[in-house]
């Protein structure tokens, strides 16, 4: 089967507005494989702006726009937070959740996190939901028992069914921005891990849902990760701030 491809960008907490305006033309020039989406998340003041711009330059529908967190609330005193129906309001199809940096400095648990996920399929958005492995977890073999650890508490949330609505991208902690990407071997075997993991559920939605790799993934490593047979795309951090080098993940994805 053929499952569908995403290349995202996760920003984080940099770019700006020339930025957005220089990223949509960037991608207006490429031309996509017919089943690969393309998802730029840019930090929360540029959404809008994002959105706009898709607009007037007439972006592909196959470019989108993500968020790169959301409150599990759905609305209230909860100063600083941002809604899943502020998100939509602004056009975002997507939203990543549980990304390491949640859940490290903002000390964001996997229950936590699967509330999100809950809250953001019922508004209609599409999770990306991170899960990865420290160094020291995977030195020590921990590696599975900590992804399962991450996956089961939004299976328990949603039920096995709702993930078709859901995208997992596998992210070792000790990969992120430090140049050390897992080889695509190593990526192969843990996707291998967490489809059967959902296979266990489900071998039907296990099928399904795209598993994207991320950690330090950049113009000179991401064919060999992309050709792996449970790598369905990238989760792109660094690399996705420059705009030629994005657009030529995303041609070649
Ligand atoms: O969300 C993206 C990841 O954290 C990867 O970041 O490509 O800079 O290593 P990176």
């Amino acid at each position: 089967m053929t499952r569908q491809a995403i290349v995202a960008a996760n920003w984080k907490m940099n770019g700006n507005l020339s930025l957005v305006k220089e990223m949509v033309s960037g991608l207006k020039q490429v031309t996509l494989a017919s089943n690969v989406n393309v998802v730029v998340c840019p930090s929360f003041p540029y959404l809008a702006a994002f959105s706009a711009e898709s607009a007037e330059q007439s972006l592909s529908a196959t470019i989108c726009l993500g968020a790169q967190n959301m409150s599990e609330q759905q609305s209230g005193a909860f100063t600083g937070e941002v809604s899943s129906e502020m998100l939509t309001e602004v056009s975002a199809k997507y939203v990543i959740l549980g990304h390491s940096e949640r859940r490290t400095l903002y000390k964001e648990s996997s229950t936590l996190v699967a509330s999100k996920v809950t809250k953001a399929l019922e508004a209609g958005l599409i999770p990306i939901l991170c899960i990865g492995e420290s160094e020291e977890e995977r030195i020590s073999d921990q590696t599975e028992t900590v992804l399962a650890s991450q996956i089961q508490p939004v299976i328990d949330a949603i039920g096995i069914e709702k993930f078709s609505g859901v995208v997992i991208a596998y992210e070792p902690v000790w990969a992120i921005g430090t140049g050390k990407t897992a080889s695509p071997e190593m990526a192969q075997e843990t996707h291998a891990f967490i489809r059967q993991y959902l296979a266990n559920e489900s071998q039907k939605i296990a099928q399904k849902v795209p598993l994207l790799y991320g950690g330090s993934v950049n113009r000179g490593n991401f064919e060999q990760l992309f050709a792996q047979t449970d790598i369905d795309g990238g989760l792109i951090g660094g690399a996705s701030l420059n705009v030629d080098e994005f657009s030529v993940i995303c041609s070649a994805a």
